[in-house]
């Protein structure tokens, strides 16, 4: 992540960008090799605060910088949010739904260009890149359905000629702060429910990212501007830091979707809460995959593959730890070792590779430090451990996907007990199923979890109460890659939170009990008598 200080002209004029970048650039309507661009858009794009500077994690080539916003743009966006969700609210939840189906066909139609943009600067493969936008499209879908079933209920009432109603109402203007893994994805999950539910939305995406956020609001605008919607429903604040802060403290913000680290979580959750606004948290996975002996092998062994080393290990879900039956541990790592061996590593926009780079510099540093602190714990590096040397490589932030096993399973163990946003996978190896549940659930975090078996009797075990205690608990299907139908989000410090499908639109308004007399008396509840 770069932020930097500069002051207003001292950079240079327009830069010359490679074609591989400036393709991608222009047909999304970002000028390529501009000076600057503006990072916010809150119906008018400005943006005269620091700078941000995109860098391509592959070639390490500064493809823009953004300038975000100074804290007087900022006030304004907010104040400008606040009055689109004003018109907003009286809009009817269907219409909102038009547009939602709007701006899912603009998405659409940029679908494979914007998949491109993602690889570009986040650095996930092409395939990944798309389907995070197609995640976007889903769920407009899902929210175009729901903006005709965000009902209420008629609860029966204990005095006669009374009904009660509990009704939804759009809550207000909701915050929401991306992580740079899914730059696309996670605001389209948060905006869609919350347009449907009434509400206008103030996007913080990571600082690392803001290109992605630019070329999606700018489709979102173009949309809520030729209907004649405010464009401050999808406000942009690119920025660092003071820019979260600020919209976490605001008390026009009612609500505040957060994604990111546990660290930082803690911090925005206890700040929410001070000035009792709503959060939805959803910080670190930590997540496990458990094989039974009877698990189909040629099924769970690239599903494994597919979640240690997809997004460089860069996913929330991504597979951080391996429980292997003791009867098939030879056999299966054997197997993961050959497909690992086979991995296509290089530039994510081309077509057959699987690997690309981690998305920071730093990135790299925190990847390395973890292997050298399993090597010096004595664990087994049975792959990888390395930064790629290659020459064609050298420019990004490549590094091999690791298969490690400790010395012993100490779920207390840093090595264990911590999120390393990388691809690195521990493997430990257990005799009963009750012995690799007790480890899945003795780790802080609580997001994904997977377990690889035929036996119904397992699978009854592991999703009842004596099962995983995460948020996605999957039966032969992996840690990563769930669909927009399901609530998504994990228990524990993972936070609670809940997005997507599901119940989670239910967030995204507020809720009223309304009890209405239609008699010509007035009772009291519970029989109380309050008369002279
Ligand atoms: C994340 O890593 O923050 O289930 C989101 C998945 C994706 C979303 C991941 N659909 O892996």
């Amino acid at each position: 992540m770069l932020l930097r200080h500069t002051v207003c002209g001292t950079l240079q004029g327009a830069r010359s960008l490679s074609t591989r970048a400036s393709a991608i650039l222009s047909s999304l309507d970002i000028p390529a090799g501009a000076a600057e661009l503006p990072g916010v858009y809150d119906g008018q794009w400005s943006g005269s605060g620091d700078v941000l500077e995109s860098v391509c994690p592959t070639t390490g080539e500064v493809l823009a910088r953004v300038r975000s916003a100074t804290p007087h743009e900022l006030h304004e966006a907010l104040g400008k949010s606040k009055e689109a969700y004003l018109h907003l609210r009286t809009v009817p939840a269907p219409k909102r739904g038009e547009l939602l189906r709007q701006i899912r066909e603009a998405l659409s139609a940029k679908r494979d260009v914007l998949g491109a943009l993602v690889s570009l600067e986040m650095g996930k493969i092409k395939t990944e890149g798309i389907g995070e936008v197609q995640e976007f499209v889903d769920i407009c879908d899902y929210a175009v359905g729901l903006s005709r079933m965000m009902n209420g209920r008629v609860v029966a009432s204990e005095r006669p000629g009374h009904t009660i109603l509990e009704v939804p109402n759009p809550i207000g203007v909701v915050g929401v702060l991306t992580a740079f893994n899914f730059p696309v994805a996670v605001y389209g999950w948060n905006f869609s429910l919350s347009v449907a539910a009434g509400n206008a939305n103030v996007w913080k995406p990571s600082p690392s990212t803001p290109l992605c956020s630019i070329a999606i609001t700018k489709i979102i605008a173009r949309v809520l501007e030729k209907n004649g919607i405010p464009g401050a429903v999808s406000t942009l604040i690119t920025g660092g830091k003071d820019v979260g802060e600020a919209i976490v403290a605001s008390r026009d913000v009612p609500l505040v979707s957060f994604t990111g680290s546990e660290a930082v979580g803690r911090v925005v959750g206890k700040a929410v809460q001070s000035r009792f606004g709503q959060s939805i948290l959803e910080l670190g996975g930590n997540n496990a995959s458990i094989i039974m002996p009877d698990a189909d092998m040629s099924l769970a062994v690239p599903a494994v593959f597919f979640g240690a080393i997809g997004t460089a290990g860069q996913r929330c879900t991504s597979t951080r730890r391996l429980y292997l039956h003791r009867a098939i541990a030879p056999k299966f790592l054997d197997a993961l070792e050959k497909l690992y061996a086979t991995i296509s590593v290089g530039d994510p926009l081309v077509d057959d590779t699987l690997l690309g780079p981690l998305h920071t510099r730093a990135a790299v540093g925190i990847y390395s430090d973890a292997v050298e602190r399993l090597r010096q714990s004595g664990a087994d590096i049975l792959i990888g451990g390395r930064k790629y040397d290659h020459a064609a490589l050298s420019q990004g932030n490549f590094v091999q996907p690791t298969i490690a096993v400790p010395k012993t399973v100490d779920p207390a163990d840093k090595m264990w007990s911590t999120e390393t946003f990388a691809p690195i996978l521990n493997v430990g190896l257990f005799d009963e199923l009750e012995q690799a549940i007790e480890w899945n659930n003795a780790v802080p975090q609580g997001l994904s979890s997977s377990l690889w078996t035929k036996d119904i009797r397992n699978v009854g075990k592991w999703i009842g109460p004596e099962g995983s205690d995460a948020g996605i608990v999957n039966v032969n299907v992996g840690t990563s890659g769930a669909e927009i139908g399901a609530a998504f989000g994990g228990n524990k410090s993972t936070g609670w939170g809940r997005e997507s499908g599901g119940d989670a639109w239910k967030q995204y308004v507020r809720w009223s009990a309304c009890t209405i007399n239609f008699s010509d008396a007035a009772p009291l509840a519970q029989g109380v008598n309050f008369s002279t």
